[in-house]
This record gives C-alpha cells, sequence and structure tokens, in this order.
C-alpha cells in the first residue's frame, strides 16, 4: 500500500463546501466550556490543535440550543443565546486558519441529560437508567438507584424546541462555521424521536415512520429557512441501534432517502443508543471498522457524501474503506484525542508514529464526561492539561535514572527527553513495558499493544539509555542528578494456610507467542502452567484479564471477589461487555468469540484457605463451603515499593512513580510520569501529601535542600 494514502487526502465536496480531504473529527464533546456553556481558551487550544493536526473537517461536540431543559455535559457549549456568537467565532477562527472547514453539533439530550437532574423532558414519558452514559446519575451514597423519569413533551414544546434547533443553527452560521450538524444518534432527544425503541407517541410525532421522522424533517425544514439553502446541514444517526425493537440498517436506509429528500447535504453514520453501550462507545473489544457496514449500505442509497466511524484508527483501513467506495469519509473521535497530528503524520507517510487510541474509555469517558469533568486522554497527557501542548526545553539539563520501564517510567522518559534531561531507563527484564506486557493474553486487550508500541518507538527515536536486565541496587546511582522508582505493583500474597500453592496472575499471563513483535529477545519466561478448574481471586483489571485470558483458552473460570459486584472500579462499557461475555454471550456488533464455559462470580466472599485441589470459601452470610479447583491465582496488585524505599533510606534523592507509589490504572499511571517527567529539573519533590511537586520559591528550595 501507499504511504501516502490518496483515497483519504483528496478534497471532497459537501454542498457547496470542499473540504480539503477526508478525515473528519466526528463530533466529540471534550465538555471543557465554562459553566454557562461559552467557548473559553481550553476549548480553543483543543479544536486548534485538531486543524494544525490537518484534520479536514472538524465537528465541534454535543452543544445545547436550550441549555434550561438539556444539557447532555454540565460543560458542553452552549449555542442557545446570542451572545456565544464572538465566542464560537473565535472558535471557528482557531480552525479555519489552520485550512480546517468546521461544524458545530447541535444536540438536545431529552432523557440523558446530565442537567437537569428531575421532570426531564423525552420523546415519551420513560424512566431511564442508563449507567453508561454521560447523562447518568451518580448515585448519592446511600441512594438506590431507580433511573431517572423522563416525561413525553407536549406538542407546543416540541414546536418551540424545533424552533431553538434552527435559531441554534443561524448562530453557528453567524459565528462562522461553515456547517452545522444534528445529533440524532445515540438515544439523544432526536433519537428519541426517530426511534421506534423510544418513540410511544400516537401523535404527529410518533405512531409511523413518517411521524418519527417529523421531528427532525421540521428542524431542517426551519433550519433552511433560517440560515438559506446554502448552509449545509449534516445529520449523524446510528446505522443500528441494537436493542430488540430499535432501529435496524432497514430502516436506517429508508431514513437516509428521507434526509437526502430534505436537503441534508452529509449523513454520519454512527452506531448505538446508550441502552446498548458496547456499539455506541465501543470498548477494547471491538475490531477496526467494525461498523464500516452501515455506512456502505447507506451508501448505497444515496448520493450525498457518508462518513463512517467508530474504531477507526489506522490510516491505511480508513484509506482502503473509501478506495472501496464504503464510505466518503473517515470519522475519528478517540483516536484524534490520542493523537490530534493523525492527519499529518499519514499525509507525511509516517503512519508508525501516530499514538493509536487503545478504546480504553478511561480518560475520556469514565473519570471525565461520566462524572461530570472534563474530558482527558489515558495516553495523551496534553488533553485538559495545557502545560503537555507546548513542551518546553529543560533550563537546566539534568542526567536522571528511571528504575522501572513501565507505563509510568516510560512516560517520565519520553516528556523528560523530550525537555532535553539526559535520560537513562534501568528495566530489569529484559523488555520495556512493564505490566502492558501481560496484555498479548487479553483477546480484548491486543489495543494496548498500540501503546507499548508507540512509547518504546518514541524511546528509541528520542535517544532515551535503555539498560536492560539491570539489578538497580546495584548500580551507582548516586552519578545521576535525579533518579525516578517506577517499579510496578507485585501481587498481593494473602497470610492463609496454603498461599504458597497459588499462583501469581502476572505469571500466568506470560505471552504463548515466542518471538513476536513485543517479546522480539530471546530469554522469555514460560508461563505458569494452569489446570481446567481455575480460581481467580481479585476484582480489577488483573483479575477481570486473568479470567477472560483463561475462559477464552477453555478454562472453568470462577471468579471470586469480596466486593459487593463485579469489577466495580474498572470503565462501566467494558465491564458490561464483560459481564455478556462472562455470561457466554456477546454484546451487541461484536464478533469476536465467545467463551465456551460462562465465569462464575462470587461476589462479597473471600478464600480462607487454599488446598491441593480445592478452597475453603467464605460468603457473606459467614457460611464455609470448599470448592474443587486444580489453580487458584491471585490477581490483586500492591505496590512494590521495596526498592524505592531501601535507596531513599540510603539518603539517595528518589521520587516513587506509578504503581510503585500506588496501584493505578493506565491513564493515572500515564499522568503520574508525564508529571514526574515535566518536573524534573524543577527540583521535584515528594510534598507531605505524598504528591510529587516542584517549583518551590528558591527560598524555600534551599531550606529544604538543607
Ligand atoms: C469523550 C467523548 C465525547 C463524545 N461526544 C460526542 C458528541 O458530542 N456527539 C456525538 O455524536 N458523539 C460523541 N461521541 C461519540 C464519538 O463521536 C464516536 O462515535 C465514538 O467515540 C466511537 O468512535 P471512535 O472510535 O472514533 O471514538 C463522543 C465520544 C467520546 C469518547
Amino acid at each position: 500500500m501507499e504511504k501516502n494514502f490518496k483515497n483519504l487526502f483528496t478534497p471532497i465536496k459537501i454542498g457547496n463546501m470542499t473540504v480539503p480531504n477526508r478525515v473528519v473529527q466526528v463530533p466529540t464533546d471534550i465538555s471543557t466550556g465554562d459553566s454557562d456553556g461559552a467557548v473559553n481558551d481550553r476549548v480553543i487550544a483543543y479544536h486548534e490543535e485538531l486543524a494544525k493536526g490537518g484534520t479536514g473537517l472538524i465537528i465541534v461536540g454535543a452543544s445545547t440550543p436550550d441549555r434550561e431543559t438539556g444539557r447532555p455535559t454540565v460543560t458542553c457549549l452552549s449555542v442557545d443565546a446570542d451572545f456565544f456568537i464572538p465566542g464560537l467565532h473565535r472558535l471557528a477562527h482557531a480552525m479555519q486558519k489552520h485550512g480546517a472547514k468546521c461544524a458545530v453539533q447541535i444536540q438536545h439530550p431529552g432523557r440523558q441529560a446530565a442537567y437537569p437532574r428531575k421532570n426531564q423532558m423525552s420523546c415519551s414519558d420513560m424512566i431511564s437508567d442508563l449507567p453508561g452514559s454521560a447523562g447518568h446519575e451518580v448515585i448519592y451514597a446511600g441512594d438506590t438507584a431507580q433511573g431517572k423519569i423522563a416525561r413525553e413533551m407536549s406538542v407546543d414544546e416540541v414546536y418551540d424546541l424545533i424552533e431553538k434547533f434552527a435559531e441554534a443553527a443561524w448562530r453557528v452560521q453567524q459565528a462562522g462555521f461553515d456547517c452545522v450538524e444534528l445529533h440524532g444518534a445515540h438515544g439523544y432527544l432526536i433519537a428519541q424521536f426517530m426511534s421506534p425503541y423510544t418513540n410511544k407517541r400516537n401523535d404527529r410525532f410518533g405512531a409511523t415512520l413518517t411521524g418519527r421522522m417529523r421531528f427532525p424533517l421540521e428542524i431542517i425544514d426551519r433550519i433552511k429557512r433560517k440560515c438559506g439553502p446554502n448552509f449545509p446541514i449534516l445529520v449523524r444517526y446510528s446505522g443500528e441501534e441494537w436493542m430488540p425493537g430499535s432501529r435496524f440498517i432497514d430502516e436506517s436506509k429508508e431514513i437516509a432517502k428521507m434526509f437526502e429528500a430534505a436537503g441534508v447535504a452529509a449523513l454520519d453514520i454512527s452506531a448505538g443508543i446508550f441502552d446498548a453501550p458496547g456499539p455506541t462507545m465501543d470498548p477494547m473489544y471491538y475490531e477496526e471498522g467494525w461498523n464500516t457496514y452501515t455506512s456502505e449500505a447507506v451508501k448505497s442509497v444515496v448520493s450525498i457524501p457518508v462518513i463512517t466511524s467508530h474504531t477507526l484508527r489506522s490510516p491505511e483501513y480508513c484509506d482502503k474503506i473509501i478506495g472501496e467506495g464504503k464510505t466518503d469519509m473517515a470519522g475519528l473521535s478517540r483516536q484524534l484525542i490520542a493523537d490530534p497530528y493523525w492527519a499529518n503524520k499519514a499525509k507525511a507517510g509516517k503512519p508508525e508514529e501516530i499514538r493509536k487510541c487503545i478504546s480504553c474509555l478511561i480518560g475520556c469517558w469514565k473519570e471525565s464526561l461520566m462524572i461530570k469533568r472534563e474530558m482527558r486522554c489515558a495516553i495523551n497527557p496534553a488533553v485538559g492539561d495545557m502545560r503537555f501542548l507546548d513542551i518546553q526545553s529543560a533550563k537546566t539539563q539534568l542526567k536522571a535514572a528511571i528504575i522501572g520501564g513501565g507505563i509510568a517510567g516510560m512516560e517520565a522518559a519520553r516528556i523528560a527527553a523530550l525537555r532535553g534531561h539526559k535520560v537513562t531507563i534501568l528495566e530489569k527484564d529484559n523488555e520495556l513495558g512493564g505490566i502492558l506486557r501481560t496484555c498479548c493474553m487479553v483477546p480484548a486487550k491486543q489495543k494496548m499493544k498500540w501503546y507499548m508500541d508507540w512509547i518504546r518507538r518514541q524511546i528509541a527515536g528520542l535517544g532515551i539509555e535503555v539498560r536492560l536486565n539491570v539489578d538497580a541496587a546495584k548500580e551507582d546511582l548516586s552519578k545521576f542528578d535525579v533518579v525516578l522508582a517506577g517499579t510496578g505493583g507485585k501481587t498481593f500474597v494473602p497470610d492463609i494456610p496454603g498461599a504458597d500453592k497459588a499462583v501469581k496472575f502476572e505469571d500466568v499471563l506470560i505471552c504463548a507467542r515466542k518471538n513476536c513483535e513485543f517479546w522480539p529477545k530471546e530469554g522469555k519466561p514460560e508461563a505458569a502452567k494452569t489446570g481446567q478448574k481455575v480460581i481467580v481471586w481479585g476484582n480489577h483489571y488483573a483479575a477481570s484479564d486473568t479470567a477472560e485470558a483463561l475462559a477464552i483458552r477453555g478454562r472453568e473460570v470462577i471468579l471470586v471477589t469480596e466486593d459487593a459486584e463485579f469489577c466495580p472500579d474498572i470503565e462501566p462499557i467494558h465491564r458490561e461487555v464483560m459481564k455478556m461475555r462472562f455470561a457466554g454471550g456477546n454484546a451487541q456488533g461484536l464478533e469476536g468469540t465467545p467463551i465456551k464455559i460462562p465465569v462464575v462470580i462470587h461476589t462479597k466472599s473471600t478464600i480462607l484457605e487454599i488446598k491441593a485441589d480445592s478452597v475453603v470459601l467464605m460468603d457473606a452470610n459467614f457460611r464455609k463451603e470448599v470448592i474443587k479447583a486444580d489453580t487458584v491465582i491471585l490477581a490483586k496488585q500492591v505496590p512494590d515499593d521495596t526498592l524505592f524505599n531501601s535507596l531513599r533510606d540510603k539518603g539517595l534523592k528518589i521520587q516513587n512513580i506509578g504503581d510503585s507509589r500506588a496501584v493505578m490504572n493506565v491513564r493515572n499511571a500515564m499522568t503520574n510520569g508525564a508529571e514526574a517527567g515535566l518536573l524534573l529539573d524543577e527540583g521535584i519533590f515528594m510534598n507531605a501529601n505524598g504528591i510529587l511537586s516542584g517549583g518551590l520559591p528558591l527560598d524555600v528550595e534551599k531550606q529544604m535542600a538543607r
């Protein structure tokens, strides 16, 4: 395949607007606006990066036409008043000056609003309990989850909102945007009207396909009247909604024809509604381009441009589907969060430099929009933290040693080297990667290798010295100006009879392939042997990944956890899909091999004793039970800070980062490492709260050093 991706970089017309290439940022609500929904510098900085990165069309994420009744996230942008126009204009200009075309997506969330909480209006009366959505209410401690009550809008309210959508589009046009998009996907208000699953009305806005389509078509008609016939209107909707009784591809093709006839300039075909969160936000399980068939189907019945999206990551794939006529444009959301320079890197023939999104949904969803915070990214520290947007050279160049080449260590090394420090990584194993290497064994986690591959590549390209198979305790570390310990976590071994008979999860998740691209060297350790019936004891990614890796290989897996529910802390959409798979099924739209023997989960239980062929389990009612098992796997992690403590006690200037400080997920390990890399030359120290700090006033720094 040619590396200049001709199909991707051929201009295309949407209405009378020419988009310079086929790369679209499909709408992404970064939830970073001001509290009233105004554009601010952080919103501009995020979108300007996308434009600088060569994205052809940038569709700014869900923006509300009516703050009073519906915000998809608490700090989404607002387009419901004229005083937002100047800010929106700054935003449009920041993208257009780099040659990008831009749109704003207008969205009313209906039942899925993040605010207000009560009396939420929707297309029909309904109770929504959608734990994967950003509109899901945080349940107050002590409250029981009951779902959010939404009520059917009156016809007057529907007409009022149609007008508000049109006025919002007019403001987008006044602000200088090139086009506007309507959000009819993912179960938000327009989708609620369009879908037989949510539209239970018997009036002119429901009952039949014509009735269900009246709401979006009237909005389009009103926009055309307000903005004139030449202002392109795009519509996003899901090709398949994936719930019984919802819309599937045949009706979506009919709808496409209706939109084209109404004068819509392009169709942006997405997937899912939040009742089926898997296909809506596709966690790691979903393969690249799994949703492309829907744009292909829609393209077969219309002649306006069609955009596809969902887990598009590589320019090779995107270029190919455009060439094959399956889509006209490639829509990327999370990929551009992870790397806004995707298009430029592809155009320059350097696709291997792209930091591919790993679909973890931790930074951009679980730890931000879902809990009413600004968007972050697990692998790109610059998202939401302007200090990483334009990394400055260090004033003083230091010699830094980083013990441990796991996530935190590698990211610290990368940022420190970018700042000009001379960095050496001392790694005890024969490869960099740390816990990331266990991902080879878990089908759903294959994408994590992309990040491992990318960061290893950066480390090699930045001239960082990597010393493998090194015992740092035996090294003379005093020759370094600063030392970071990123020695990772270790498996917790409980103090119970028979604990020595158990196997550690990290010894099980050793990739079985010899000399694969991530383990190219000799000397790879053998994985621990496991029997047919296996107990996995733990309840976080370590446990769920181990359970999945073994279940997919035909083992009978029993998961034991003291927690009240299965994996409460892992990303909820990933968990939802995993639960379906552990039950022996598959999530919607997923074609991965199902697990043959369902995983049995014992919650609120613990293990009292491990015997040769069984364990003694105790449940929440203190009932003891003997369960047969060939192998018991310990899958709880604790920090491995032994080396850090001993070096610090010897008086070495050393800071602890990543899992050896506290066991953390990929986002927190990456952020912690990035922070350390940034602060290295600022007199990095651990403050009284156990947090890495830097930039002390000189007089305080001198006092601290004495
Ligand atoms: C943080 C975040 C915000 C999103 N905001 C929107 C939005 O405002 N409007 C929308 O239509 N889709 C939104 N999406 C969905 C994406 O546009 C996209 O359809 C989905 O993430 C799958 O595609 P991807 O693999 O390219 O991310 C959002 C997704 C994420 C992760």
